[in-house]
């Protein structure tokens, strides 16, 4: 399976942050924001990963990550020039999928659990599309899924202004290799974009939409607003200093999934000595 993590957007809720810097490279604690979601993709098993972003935020990401090979994955970059929505990640991205299934996952959307990670793992093969609900307290901000009383997802909505439920989709999908052609056949929303949402329904339309509620063990913060934003930093310091781990670590990932082995491992905490990533990253080799 391949991945997409979508990077682009003006970031304009987060003025005057993001005005010269995108939003997913705005620090999540001690991290880069899209070190989270990437650190996702790779820990379950997702090696070969398309970053889509603005033309001007392009160079900074490639700055940041490179090829990939540095971690045993492979990264590449596409440029999306406007934001027309998020199901366009298909058409930008149909080269780079190929004849392959494929998993999406927002630059800003943040995920913490093992058992999250594992839940990902039985979908790396999934055939149809494959989508999380998650109950929140703010439903009319996200897509919003509605359930049957024999827990079949039976309607879903962009934003509604009355939300029938409260539980709302999470920004990572996974989707057969129809996906493409299903993006190309949206038409714009009122908003001017090529909603995800849209996509899904074509998927349950088919019958072929599956909706997996998220386990109480599993977090789920997204980062579109200032509060947010500040809530995932202090999430990810309270775990992290708790715990004694990092979350988002993406070398970390990249081992526990077996893109790269001790001595590669290694060598990366060497490059980072003499800080607490790199401490980390040498503690998992002892
Ligand atoms: O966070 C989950 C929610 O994400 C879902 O529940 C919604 O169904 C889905 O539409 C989306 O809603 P948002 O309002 O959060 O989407 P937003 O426009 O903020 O875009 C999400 C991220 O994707 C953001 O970091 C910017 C990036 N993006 C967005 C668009 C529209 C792009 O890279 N390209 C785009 O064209």
């Amino acid at each position: 399976m391949k991945g997409i993590i979508l990077a682009g957007g003006k970031g304009t809720r987060l003025y005057p942050l993001t005005k010269a810097v995108s939003k997913q490279l705005m620090p999540i604690y001690d991290k880069p924001m899209i070190y989270y979601p990437l650190a996702t993709l790779i820990e379950a098993g997702i090696h070969e990963i398309l970053i889509i972003t603005t033309p001007d935020d392009l160079p900074l990401y490639r700055r940041l990550l490179g090829n990939g090979s540095r971690i045993g994955c492979s990264f590449s970059y596409k440029e999306q020039p406007e934001p027309n929505g998020l199901a366009q990640a298909f058409i930008l991205g149909e080269k780079f999928i190929n004849n392959d299934p494929v998993a999406l996952i927002l630059g800003d959307n943040l995920f913490y659990g093992t058992h999250f990670i594992e839940q990902l793992k039985k979908y790396a093969t999934y055939d149809g599309g494959m989508i999380f609900a998650s109950k929140v307290s703010d439903p009319h901000r996200y897509g919003i899924v509605q359930f049957d009383s024999n827990k079949k997802a039976i309607n879903i909505e962009e934003k509604p202004t009355h939300p029938k439920s409260s539980f709302a989709v999470p920004g990572i999908y996974f989707y057969d290799n129809t996906v493409v052609k299903k993006a190309k056949k949206l038409k714009p929303s009122k908003r001017g974009e090529l909603e995800i949402t849209d996509l899904n329904r074509l998927y349950m339309d088919e019958d072929c939409l599956h909706v997996e509620v998220l386990d109480h063990g599993t977090a789920w913060l997204d980062t579109g607003t200032i509060e947010s934003l500040m809530e995932a930093s202090q999430f990810v310091q309270v775990i992290q200093s708790r715990q004694g781990i990092l979350v988002g670590a993406i070398e970390a990932a990249a081992y526990h999934s077996e893109a790269i082995g001790k001595d590669k491992l290694s060598d990366l905490a060497e490059e980072l000595k003499g800080t607490v990533y790199g401490n980390f990253l040498k503690s998992l080799i002892l």
